[in-house]
């Protein structure tokens, strides 16, 4: 070998070292060693510990839910965190517990579910991906992170970042819906909004990227059931929004409940050690999702909860949420052999280097102040702020003959429907701290635009039991209340419906088999079609629904998801065109459930095209399109797309320009897509891809040209090695501003 081939390789070698050692560093690594070096080994696997709090649960009940023992173990310090422990006041009690009377005093993670906000609740993540504005989603997340510090809280587990292309899996509700490039700028976004850009300021807490991974690929949208998935999808689908998040300095991943290729997720050394702690070097920690170590046994993976133990340690699971695996037989797999203390030793260190990072062996108890409890929730700022994003989150679905925005002067308007009324509904699912009924409703909504409509309620669709899982149950016999509505909208000049779900239909374990409109509400709203057909249909819902029939026949819908506390406010700003709405969809709308998994990015099939006889890739009773596409959204003005252009430069960097016009009236806001196809690859690749996208605002007649620069991350796939590679080839792209449409050039990289 020539020496100089020699160096190189040598200084490879040490480039990469010194990059590897520079992302498992922090400035406190002195002081985690000297910290664990004092340790025993009870006291390790106690980091490794997390119970549930006494009052809440977020799972099904540990049988093992004796407090007595946890207050012995928190006093032991046998405990790393706590969930579901909230309020200034508990916070306090427990952390002085462990601070003042453990033999280490380590403080504690208190970890929340922080979904869409503490108190004041943003849009549900679905909704909030509509907008494609990353600045807002980030805003928000700082929002909920700003109340969640307030009361003690240090860790929310999120954002969700799985990819899902299932409406039938309730939780497509917390994400960001079906593309993992949208996926992962907003998984970004969202992780700066909540962990800011100094962890250890008072208002900043600790995010954590779930489900790793592809929990959202779950076999026929049915929570926790199997998923399997090739290389092909779990590498250029389900993994860059995680990615994404360990490029933005997550501090925490969680485990997935399902297997992938007979694997859980919990136990996957693949996924968690090789390609999440050594591929990606990243040096937080992971937890388990609820008792999902405990739950290797129930999937024949472990034969009993020490082997789940001694599985989920060595893949790399850092911190047991709630089963009691780790503490129960962690420190005897060591002594035993099967476990090797320096695998406890690093997830130790992960744990304490996030305690480090949060600066709470500074002051425990800095997320501890009263004074800031109150007048942080609910701040007027938080209720301005999730009131933008709730506007920016609406989807204008249809709008036939410009029938909205309706004038402020706008006489005798009839509104119908369940939903326009309720107050819960609308602050969604997932919103363990809100305050019942606090949203404001559509009607609270309209009262400030206008004094001449009138309310029908309709039949009673929804009834939420108010229990502590709020169960929905759904009236779909009891009429009264239909010839009401249809009475009222007959001399109405516009009918206004507010139809949908209930905002506790979707969310975990809450999977539907069913796309439309739930209950009594299609009857209702062909009954009132039939006299007035000057209907605006404003949705609400946390997936997408089937809308075949409401397409054809309803000249305006607006898809208004839920919005979270200040929801009628949004609504009524852009149905009275105080707002021009801007969302473009996150996810494909499907004409027919047996379309599902439905999404605009697919492969091409080797029968893609329409052939006479019946030997192509179609449905014999349905079409293979969504009613409304990825991408998809209207506004009060059009766009016009020109001059579209591509220079190749070196080093397979891509420009494109396009320019844009406001072509309508009114001042708007649009976002212009990209999208890549790559032709022929080694593994093959999507009709296209969405590879880029910008959001901007244009008064009436006002041109903008635009820039898109693709390099690698953009041109590129991981092949089956988990590669990112460019291949040479001829691409297709096309900018415009929904996925089906736009200007095209192909160009060639060579
Ligand atoms: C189970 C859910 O899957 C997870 O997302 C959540 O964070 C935990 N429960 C804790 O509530």
């Amino acid at each position: 070998m020539k020496i100089e081939n020699l160096v190189k390789i040598i200084l490879l070698i040490l480039a990469f070292t010194i990059n590897k050692n520079a992302m498992a560093q922090s400035k406190y690594e002195s002081q985690i060693d000297a910290l664990l070096a004092k340790m025993t080994l009870e006291e390790k696997v106690g980091q490794m510990n997390q119970y549930n709090g006494f009052w809440d649960v977020t799972g099904p009940l540990p049988e093992n839910g004796d407090a007595s023992l946890k207050y012995e173990h928190l006093k032991k310090g046998w405990v790393g965190s706590m969930l579901n422990v909230h309020g200034v006041e508990q916070v306090r009690e427990l952390q002085k517990l462990v601070v003042e009377e453990s033999r280490l005093g380590i403080p504690l993670l208190f970890g929340f579910d922080v979904i869409h906000g503490y108190k004041v609740q943003a849009p549900i993540p679905l909704a909030e991906s509509a907008s494609w504005d990353l600045d807002a989603i980030q805003k928000s997340a700082s929002i909920a992170a700003d109340e969640a510090s307030a009361v003690g809280l240090n860790w929310t587990f999120a954002p969700m970042v799985d990819i899902s292309r299932d409406a039938r899996w309730g939780r497509v509700m917390e994400g960001g819906g079906e593309d993992p490039f949208l996926g992962s700028k907003i998984a970004e976004a969202r992780i700066k909004g909540f962990q800011g850009t100094d962890l250890s300021a008072p208002n900043t807490i600790a995010a954590c990227a779930k489900h790793f991974a592809a929990y959202g690929f779950a076999e026929a949208g049915k929570d926790y059931n199997t998923v399997d998935i090739g290389t092909n999808t779990l590498y250029n689908m389900v993994l860059p929004p995680f990615k994404a998040a360990v490029n933005a300095d997550v501090k925490t991943f969680m485990n997935a409940f399902n297997i992938i290729n007979g694997v859980p997720a919990t136990g996957n050394s693949m996924l968690l050690q090789t390609i999440l702690k050594e591929k990606w070097n990243f040096n937080g920690f992971v937890v388990s999702d609820w008792d999902s170590i405990g739950e290797l046994a129930a999937h024949g993976f472990a034969t009993d909860l020490e082997n789940a133990a001694q599985l989920a340690v060595n893949a790399g699971s850092d911190m047991d949420m709630q089963a009691t695996a780790y503490i129960k037989h962690l420190t005897n797999l060591v002594k035993l052999g099967k476990v090797d203390e320096a695998k406890i030793d690093d997830a130790v260190k992960r744990i304490l280097r996030v305690k480090f990072e949060l600066g709470l062996f500074d002051d425990p108890f800095k997320y501890c102040n009263p004074e800031r409890e109150k007048t942080s929730l609910n701040h007027k700022d938080h209720h301005q702020g999730v009131l933008e994003m709730a506007k920016k989150s609406i989807v204008l679905l249809k709008n036939e003959n410009n029938l909205l925005p309706l004038s402020k002067q706008q006489k005798n308007i009839v509104v119908i429907g369940d939903l326009a009324d309720d107050k819960n509904s609308p602050l969604g699912s997932w919103r363990l701290a809100s305050d019942d009924n606090t949203a404001i409703s559509v009607l609270e909504g309209f009262n400030a635009y206008s004094t001449d409509y009138t309310f029908v309620q309709g039949p009673k669709v929804f009834d939420d039991n108010s229990d502590f899982l709020h169960h929905v149950t759904i009236n779909s016999t009891d009429k009264t209340g239909i010839s009401e509505a249809v009475e009222a909208a007959k001399n109405a000049e516009i009918v206004v419906m507010v139809l949908g779900e209930h905002g506790f239909m979707s969310g975990e374990g809450r999977s539907r088999t069913k796309l439309d409109l739930p209950g009594l509400q299609p009857e209702l709203l062909k009954a009132v079609y039939e006299v007035n057909k000057n209907i605006v249909l404003v949705l609400m819902n946390g997936r997408p629904l089937t809308l075949t029939w409401e397409d054809e026949h309803i000249p305006a819908i607006v898809e208004a998801w839920q919005l979270g506390s200040q929801s009628g406010n949004a609504i009524a700003q852009v149905v009275f065109g105080d707002y021009n709405p801007s969302g473009k969809l996150p996810m494909s709308f499907p004409r027919s459930v047996g379309q599902l998994p439905l999404y605009y990015n697919h492969y091409s099939t080797g029968r893609p095209d329409k052939k006479p006889i019946v030997f192509w890739t179609h449905y014999a009773d349905e079409k293979n399109s969504p009613v409304y596409p990825f991408g998809h959204g209207l506004s009060y003005t059009t766009f016009e797309y020109n001059d579209l252009s591509v220079k190749v430069g070196d080093s397979d960097v891509v420009d494109v320009t396009v320019t844009v016009t406001n072509t309508g009236n009114v001042a708007g806001e649009e976002v212009i897509q990209l999208y890549l196809r790559d032709h022929v690859a080694s593994v093959v690749r999507p009709v296209k891809e969405l590879k880029g996208f910008k959001k901007i605002m244009l008064e009436p007649k006002n041109s903008e040209t635009l820039t898109f620069t693709l390099s690698t991350e953009e041109l590129g796939f991981y092949n089956q090695d988990y590669n990112l590679v460019v291949e040479p080839g001829q691409f297709t792209v096309m900018v415009g501003g929904c996925s089906t449409n736009g200007l095209t050039k192909s160009f060639k990289i060579k």
